[in-house]
């Protein structure tokens, strides 16, 4: 059987797809013995080159009719990413009996009950790979490799931008601004690069990976969301000294039954693996109640491994038309599980780094301790770093476990002192269970 594709959007993704679809085609059927060819591919803009070169008839700017209204087509892939027309598109192929497939977790973690509804309703098929991680198969794993185990536990970076943006302030000693502008360059970056830099890429990544692992509705609007933009070279230098990495972590946790679910930048023993993860690299690592702990490691972005995860959302949607099932398990789970409740971040504990910038002289840092100390924060380790009699040094400073809102009223009551001079610097710490 022959199962036919058409694309929606002719950018980065658009066009790995379409070359990784006519160049692998042979490679594909020989797997799988499916023939996927792909009609048509819409663009408002067909004149660029892309550096492929696809027969003059695949092409054409009118989306929903030589797409989404073409009798021949099973499976609508849309590519041009943001809320709208994507929404729109989407909803629309659903609506005709498309089988759909995206890489858009921006709309799918703030409008996605609607679209899943609708996809469950028309009984399509959703297919939703690319949008967490890119190339690494994250989607796949957790719904078919892992489908035994109850999840415990995810911890991801997976945004790229700001994983290279770190990495160059740490190994290069940059400027933030300078990394951002270096991942902009080489085309890492969202659209609009606050979504990567504030952490709200990556929170719509979570949402999903979030709702696949636990059951619980898309929850982004529960999601604590904090990005790197306030990271200095200096706490990256100190992190390293106590011999930690940052990195800007998603991190999903059952506990009880109730579930974690926050995106901040993240202190982590630089000797886990995790740590390793460097540049615009991703990985998600995963425990699951039987398995254990697993890694995942890859590629999260660009056109050829973003284009194999959108590629192999249509081979598996071709390989259930072909048995004439037309389910997303997945997302008949996503949302069920209305009964766990998503903590909120107040209530959350987790061991913290502080750097205070204190005035260097006797007395200073009792003061500090004993608001930390009211607030039943109990102090694990505290350097202060360099002398200046008199003037403002970074004093740095480790937790044991502490609560959220207790460090947050703590934090407050400091920065009111006269002997603290301008906003103290919290990270949060993962790791070395105490
Ligand atoms: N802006 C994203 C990143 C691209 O930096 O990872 C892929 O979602």
């Amino acid at each position: 059987m022959k199962i036919n594709v058409g694309i929606i959007g002719f950018g980065t993704v658009g066009t790995g797809t379409a070359r990784i679809l006519t160049e692998n085609r042979d490679i594909i059927k020989e797997k799988t013995g499916l023939d996927i060819e792909l009609l048509k591919v819409a663009d408002l803009d067909i004149e660029r080159d892309r550096g492929i070169s696809l027969p003059s008839h695949i092409l054409t700017t009118d989306a929903m009719g030589d797409v989404i209204g073409n009798p021949d087509i099973h499976v609508v892939v849309e590519l041009i990413g943001g809320i709208n027309p994507a929404k729109d598109f989407i909803v629309k192929a659903i609506q005709s009996g498309k089988h759909v497939v995206t890489a858009n977790k921006a709309l799918l973690a703030t409008e996605g009950a609607e679209i899943f509804d609708e996809a469950r309703n028309r009984g399509v098929i959703l297919g939703y790979e690319a949008s967490v991680a890119g190339g690494i198969p994250i989607i796949k794993v957790i719904r078919e490799g892992l489908v035994a185990n109850r999840i415990l536990s995810i911890y991801g970076i997976i945004n790229g931008t700001s994983n290279y943006i770190l990495t160059r302030m740490l190994e290069e000693k940059m400027d933030f601004h300078d990394a951002l502008r270096e991942a902009q360059e080489l085309g890492y970056a969202e659209a609009d690069p606050t979504f990567d830099i504030e952490g709200i890429d990556t929170a719509h990544k979570l949402t999903l990976l979030a709702s696949l692992s636990f059951g619980i509705p898309l929850s982004y609007d529960h999601i604590y969301t904090e990005g790197i933009s306030r990271i200095t070279a200096q706490d990256i230098e100190f992190a390293m000294e106590l011999g930690y990495k940052i990195k800007l972590l998603a991190i999903a946790k059952a506990v009880d039954r109730e579930v974690e679910i926050r995106v901040h930048p993240t202190m982590i023993p630089e000797n886990y693996l995790i740590s390793k993860v460097d540049g615009v690299l991703n990985a998600v690592y995963v425990v699951g109640d039987a398995v254990g702990e697993t890694l995942y490691y890859g590629r999260g972005a660009g056109d050829m491994p973003t284009g194999s995860a959108v590629v192999s959302d249509i081979v598996d949607i071709a390989r259930k038309i072909t048995i004439g099932c037309n389910v997303s398990e997945d997302i008949q789970f996503m949302g069920k599980r209305t009964d766990i409740r998503v903590k909120p971040m107040g209530e959350v504990e987790s061991k913290y780094y502080f750097r205070f910038t204190a005035i260097d002289r006797p007395g200073v840092l009792s003061k500090i301790s004993g608001v930390l100390g009211r607030h039943q924060i109990s102090i694990a380790a505290v350097i202060q770093k360099g002398r200046s009699i008199g003037g403002a040094v970074p004093l740095v400073l480790l937790t044991h476990k502490a609560r959220e809102s207790d460090v947050q009223k703590a934090i407050k009551e400091i920065d009111t002192l006269d002997v603290v001079d301008g906003r103290t610097m919290v990270i949060r710490v993962e790791g070395d269970e105490d």
